[in-house]
């Protein structure tokens, strides 16, 4: 399918989502989100692990696109924001692992991008924050609960009360990447992270991640509940069985995804 303001591009079993408006540094409109929807949408059961980044050499995503939001309402702005949620929690509840790869500014909307990411990789040349304050709003695609639950609350108040970006290294150092990588290693190193992911049974990496993501809000009896269902259902699995039966033959498991 042609999209105008984003690039799909699917290497074996990893895709790499490039936001790719580089005019308005990747901003993200309505027509954004909803090439992302159906991006997301069109993955083949062939892809197991996916890339998000931007498009261009200086951003991210620089934001919701302020240009479209403007001069909408409330009731307008109750629709944007639900249709980033939208986007956003599709993201988060893809069973395959999902990577931002920060390359530039991620600011705002572009934050909260990468916020609903499974794993963040930033460049030398990353700038995030979430500067909504700063034109007299807040996030409004789950940033102040997503960045709350990554870096705390007290960080995350900072970051959202003052509206100031962070450098990749103070990004890092406050958790809100993993790694800071030089501008032309960064989407190599995150395909050798999405490399290691794929030598794993996929069905077990999809139960790791619902079950932190779903078990992080609730209280620990349940979400252990919640791990012990996930660990028995693998059981069920031809994965469990070729896992560890190639274990004891000590030959690398053929994972089928069943
Ligand atoms: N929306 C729309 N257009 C944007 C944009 C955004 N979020 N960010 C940048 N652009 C556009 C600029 O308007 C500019 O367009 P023109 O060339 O047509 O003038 C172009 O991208 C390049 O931007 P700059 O000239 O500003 O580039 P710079 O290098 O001087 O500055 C920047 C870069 C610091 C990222 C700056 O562009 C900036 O501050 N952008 C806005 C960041 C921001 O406030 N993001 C939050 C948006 S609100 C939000 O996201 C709410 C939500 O959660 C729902």
């Amino acid at each position: 399918m042609a999209y105008e303001n984003i690039r799909l591009e699917i290497e074996d079993a990893i895709a790499v989502l490039t936001i790719d408006r580089p005019k308005a540094l990747n901003a993200l409109n309505s027509k954004t989100f909803h090439e992302i929807e159906s991006a997301l949408n069109s993955l083949p059961p062939t892809v197991r692990a996916l890339i998000v980044t931007g498009g261009g050499d200086k951003a991210f995503v620089a934001g919701a696109d302020i240009a479209e939001m403007v001069s909408i309402g409330a009731a307008q702005a109750r629709e944007f924001s639900a249709l980033g949620h939208r986007v956003m929690q599709q993201l988060e509840q893809l069973s395959i692992p999902t990577i931002a790869a920060v390359n530039g500014f991620a600011l705002g909307g572009g934050c909260e991008l990468a916020l609903a990411c499974d794993l963040i990789y930033a460049s030398e040349k990353a700038k995030l924050g979430v500067p909504e304050v700063t034109l007299g709003v807040i996030p409004g695609f789950g940033g102040t609960q997503r960045l709350a639950r990554l870096v705390g609350k007290m960080r995350a108040k900072e970051l959202l009360f003052t509206g100031e970006r962070v450098d990749a290294a103070k990004a890092k150092e406050i958790g809100l990447v993993l790694e800071v990588l030089p501008a032309d290693q960064l989407l190599a190193h995150c395909k050798t992270v999405a490399g290691k992911l794929l030598k794993n049974g996929p069905l077990a990496v999809a139960q790791a991640k619902r079950i932190v993501e779903f078990g992080a809000d609730q209280d620990l009896r349940a979400a252990n509940e919640l791990e012990r269902q996930g660990f028995a259902v693998l059981f069920g699995s031809e994965d469990q069985k070729e896992g560890m039966k190639a274990f004891l033959e000590k030959r690398p498991a053929a994972f089928s995804g069943k």
